[in-house]
């Protein structure tokens, strides 16, 4: 029997990083459903479709088969057998992604491939839902958060380092924006799992945050 770990919260908080180091130190399977939800992003936008019209959503969820498979550890994501993994971490379909996977049709298609993942291996899988709604059973669930400021600090400094124009004041207000879509929408919002250990990483730097998570992995599961 597998084991898997939930991480769940806003954007920014640095889920990503850690999860991956999480699994990469128990020699579990990173699943990242946010890279999921973004390939769907992808489809409508090559496609010109509209996340707010159900007739443009129901094309897409027919239409667009997004498959994961792991090459060298690494989780690579298939839209209609492209691989486009390269393709997913820009501004335009995290807001995409944040839009579309509001809509319940758009969560339906993507929960059974995540569940299925987790049956089969031991799992640290990162997104919004993973410890309240796909995995409600998971052995340990982590609630990570940061805040705006922070949050928006760090994506600042990630797009500088790239070379990209950026103002932070406008990374700040897009994030709040996204934890109100996020956080608000009906259909399983953002929230703490009623049993998720909360974490602020605010004022901690990766190898803190990995040793707290594992330290609660730990204790959980001994
Ligand atoms: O974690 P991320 O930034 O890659 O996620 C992109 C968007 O996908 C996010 O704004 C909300 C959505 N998402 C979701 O609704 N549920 C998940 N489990 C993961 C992501």
């Amino acid at each position: 029997m597998g084991m898997n770990i939930a991480i769940d919260g806003p954007a920014g908080a640095g889920k990503s990083t850690i999860a991956r180091k999480v699994a990469e130190k128990l020699s579990f399977l990173y699943v990242d459903t946010g890279a999921m939800y973004r390939a769907i992003a992808v489809y409508f936008l090559r496609n010109g479709l509209d996340p707010e019209k159900e007739e443009d959503v129901k094309q897409v969820c027919e239409k667009a088969d997004i498959s994961i498979a792991y090459k060298e550890k690494e989780q690579r994501i298939y839209l209609n057998q492209e691989d486009i993994t390269g393709l997913l971490r820009t501004e335009e379909t995290g807001k995409m992604a944040s839009l579309s996977s509001a809509h319940p049709l758009v969560r339906e298609k993507l929960l059974e491939t995540q569940r299925e993942l987790a049956r089969k291996n031991s799992v640290v899988m990162d997104g919004r839902d993973i410890g309240t709604k796909v995995l409600p059973e998971a052995e340990v669930k982590i609630y990570l958060t940061a805040s705006v400021h922070t949050r928006a600090l760090r994506r600042y400094q990630e797009l500088k380092e790239k070379g990209i124009d950026c103002q932070l004041s406008e990374i700040e207000k897009d994030i709040e924006d996204r934890d109100y879509r996020d956080m608000n929408r009906p259909v399983s919002p953002l929230r703490q799992a009623e049993d998720a250990v909360l974490v602020d990483s605010s004022e901690m730097t990766i190898p803190q945050v990995l040793d707290k998570i594992l330290e609660i992995c730990k204790e959980k599961v001994g």
